[in-house]
């Protein structure tokens, strides 16, 4: 069990838990302003587009093809940008920060 902190969709801070191997989306898609997740984790709807905290991004394992694909067709991509249920949370990432990105 960990923390993330989290700039939610409307820039309020907040902590969530997190299941060390669990996708971090599941943490994101219960609290107000969080990610809608549609397709429910399966790489296929973007709609748990995170923007992951500089210092943290490095730390991350790097996105799949599948969705480095999907990202390239959302619109609001940034620097720090991934699909929250791409990755999978572990105690390292204990107190991961992220922002969930606008919506589509
Ligand atoms: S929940 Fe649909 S792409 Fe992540």
């Amino acid at each position: 069990m960990g923390k993330i902190r989290v700039t939610d969709r409307a820039g309020k801070q907040v902590e969530v838990l997190a299941i060390a191997g669990s996708p971090v989306m599941y943490s994101l898609r219960n609290i107000d302003n969080g990610v809608d997740a549609i397709c429910g984790g399966l790489c296929s709807c973007g709609t748990c587009h995170v923007y992951i905290a500089h210092d943290w991004a490095s730390r991350l394992p790097p996105p799949a093809e599948d969705e480095v694909e999907l990202l390239e067709e959302l619109e609001n991509t940034r620097e720090g940008s991934r699909l929250s249920c791409q990755i999978r949370f572990t105690e390292e990432l204990d107190g991961l920060e992220l922002e969930v990105a606008p919506e589509e």
